[in-house]
């Protein structure tokens, strides 16, 4: 049961012209009870050839200007309509692409809805995956999400252009269809910058962790509730990776500085007290060096006052460095190389320092301070190349304290980890993704069969906080550090079963290395040249009529397009119930500003 609308007039390379029947131009028709659109732009037409139907999707449409009269002396124009084929309907059902052109004279008919669900609805399972409709056809079609999770993903799209109603939707239907088999094999974190997912989104509470972690929040002395600080294995921690990545090391002095404190650690780790006699024999080094180093001195001070012992800070304040003599002294004594001095005068109450009940983070700072000490006497380091170091560590410490522990219990493991950003300041923002994007894919990597028997997947909303390339606050070589961690998850991950999904307002921002990897995207409205032009360039599977389209989207509607799907299509993505929606809603400024809201009750 077809209506025939018109016929190909000419064939000119892919472009297909064809005259269009007088009445065609209704925007819907009934016929013999089905529903169909009338003949208008980005709609679809079926050319019949042999046995095959060709599609074609209506790309422009004119008047010719030659007028025609028909035999009941009416007179009326030629209508003419440009189409371009995108695939054909054999026995087997719809297939992508030009392989049939149409000839001249062949008839065009409309296509029911149903036909054009069929060709962007490939899912080809029992149950449908379904996260929205299509915007012009109005008709819900099922994403392919085999093919679709097995990818990474991309979601861009101005502010509030609808990307995380569009991400949490695509997961939470996920969660709702397959929860039961996906459960024990794959694991969802979502690095959540603004604390949007922290709530009732995507799955049941007790699928999920949720860690809200909080540089800001007061620590001393509170008790932390369960999921304020993420939990990292002892053997993470005291990690060369690690331990760079947290204090932006820089590569040629500062890592391999690392790797012997780390080392250092290693070798006695079995041994409690090994710590405190390694910060004894230091200062014994320092004061009876046959070189002394005055830098020394204040590296020193710093060593008593991590281990909180006042006798030996107070006796520091008395020791100066008499440069002319290149040695310590206090008072009128001068140290000298044979420690008499040091034995009498410093040792007794260096004795008294106690190093056993340092927490990690204090005992990394000792651990470098004690190393730099060492290093420098031995004359293997320069103390300028390793003291920003030192400092880094020693400033990062107070924050990293208040959103990490070290110790033996990992983090537990849950369908879903959402790790909440948004109380932390820019500092732990930059750094932690990046641990946390580490954790997961490390750990993940060494477990992990081939064929990968279980997936991890990395969400991150907000990605142009970590992934942007422009950002004048921190130094080139960490900038570089920083993508090219990312960019090796995004490489390697599909081999190992990790797979990321990034949301975004600015994809112009985002290392164009890292977007060229994606392999699906839903692209919400964009206005933005430069952003546009990215698009243009690196996703190669948008046409130029959905590509027009994306500037003047609706909230909610995107244009999805990838290797999944055969061909780009317009979806308009179902809002969330609100209890599920992303904590990201619209001011609603009537509500708050009226007057109403504020009267006393
Ligand atoms: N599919 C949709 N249908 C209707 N309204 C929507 C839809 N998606 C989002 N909205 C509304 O648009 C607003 C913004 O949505 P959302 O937070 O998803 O945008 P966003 O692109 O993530 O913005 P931002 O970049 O600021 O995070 C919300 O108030 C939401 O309710
Ligand atoms: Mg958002």
């Amino acid at each position: 049961m077809t209506i025939r609308v018109g016929e190909v007039i000419a064939v000119n390379g892919t472009k297909i012209t064809l005259r269009i029947d007088e009445d065609s131009s209704k925007e819907t028709l009934f016929y013999g009870g089905e529903k169909y659109k009338g003949v208008s732009i980005r709609e679809y037409l079926a050319i019949q050839r042999g046995f095959r139907e060709i599609i074609c999707i209506v790309e422009g449409e004119f008047l010719d200007e030659a007028r025609v009269e028909s035999a009941n002396g009416k007179v009326g124009y030629i209508r003419k309509v440009e189409a371009r084929p995108i695939g054909f309907f054999d026995h087997t059902g719809f297939k992508q692409g030009i392989k049939y052109l149409p000839m001249i004279k062949d008839a065009a008919f409309l296509l029911q809805e149903e036909r054009i669900a069929s060709i962007f609805d490939r899912a080809g399972s029992a149950k449908p995956f379904k996260i929205g409709r299509m915007l012009k056809e109005d008709i819900a079609v099922s994403l392919p999400w085999k093919r679709l999770f097995n990818s990474h993903i991309g979601i861009f799209g101005n502010t509030g252009s609808g990307k995380s109603n569009t991400l949490a939707k695509l997961y939470t239907v996920l969660f709702e269809q397959k929860f039961s088999a996906i459960a024990d094999k794959s694991r969802f974190v979502i690095l959540d910058f603004n604390g949007e997912y922290t709530g009732n989104q995507l799955v049941p509470g007790e699928s999920k962790m949720v860690y809200s972690l909080a540089t800001k929040a007061p620590n001393a002395g509170v008790e932390q509730p369960p999921g304020a600080v993420f939990p990292l294995k002892a053997e993470e921690f005291w990690d060369l990776e690690t331990l760079s990545l947290l204090f932006q090391a820089t590569p040629n002095t500062q890592r391999p500085f690392l790797n012997r404190v780390i080392d250092g650690r290693r070798r006695y780790e079995k041994n409690p007290g090994s710590l405190t006699a390694f910060a004894k024999k230091k200062f014994r080094d320092a004061f009876s060096a046959g070189h002394p180093k005055a830098a020394a001195l204040d590296l020193m001070r710093s060593v008593a006052k991590i281990v909180e012992n006042d006798a030996l800070i107070d006796l520091l304040k008395e020791v100066s460095w008499h440069s002319h003599q290149s040695k310590f002294m206090r008072g009128h004594t001068f140290f000298d190389p044979d420690g008499e001095e040091y034995d009498a005068e410093i040792a007794p109450t260096v004795e008294t320092l106690d190093a056993t009940n340092l927490d990690a983070f204090d005992q990394l700072l000792l651990r470098v301070t004690l190393q730099l000490i060492g290093d420098l006497i031995n004359g293997y380091v320069q103390f300028d190349h390793i003291q920003p170091l030192v400092k880094r560590v020693e400033s990062s410490l107070s924050n990293l304290r208040k959103v990490l522990t070290v110790g033996d219990a990992a983090a537990p493991d849950k369908l879903l980890t959402v790790i909440s950003l948004r109380r932390c300041n820019n500092e732990t923002k930059k750094v932690l993704p990046l641990l946390f994007a580490k954790h997961y894919y490390n750990s993940h990597k060494d477990t992990v069969a081939t064929p990968p028997d279980k997936t991890v997947h990395l969400i991150i909303d907000e990605a142009h906080n970590i992934l942007s390339q422009q950002s004048t606050r921190e130094s080139e070589s960490w900038k570089d550090y920083r993508l090219e961690q990312f960019e090796e998850i995004i490489k390697e991950g599909r081999k190992f079963g990790v797979f990321v999904t990034i949301a975004s307002q600015r994809p112009a921002d985002i290392s164009p290395t890292i977007v060229s990897q994606l392999h699906n995207f839903f692209i919400h409205r964009l206005v933005n040249d430069r952003d546009l032009f990215l698009i243009d360039n690196t996703i190669t599977t948008l046409d130029s009529l959905s590509r027009s389209l994306i500037p003047g989207l609706a909230q909610g509607s995107c244009v999805v397009t990838g290797t999944a799907f055969d061909l780009p299509m317009v979806l308009q993505v179902d809002r969330l119930d609100r209890d599920k929606q992303p904590a990201s809603e619209d001011v609603d400024l009537e509500q708050l500003w009226s007057e109403a809201a504020d009267a006393p009750a």
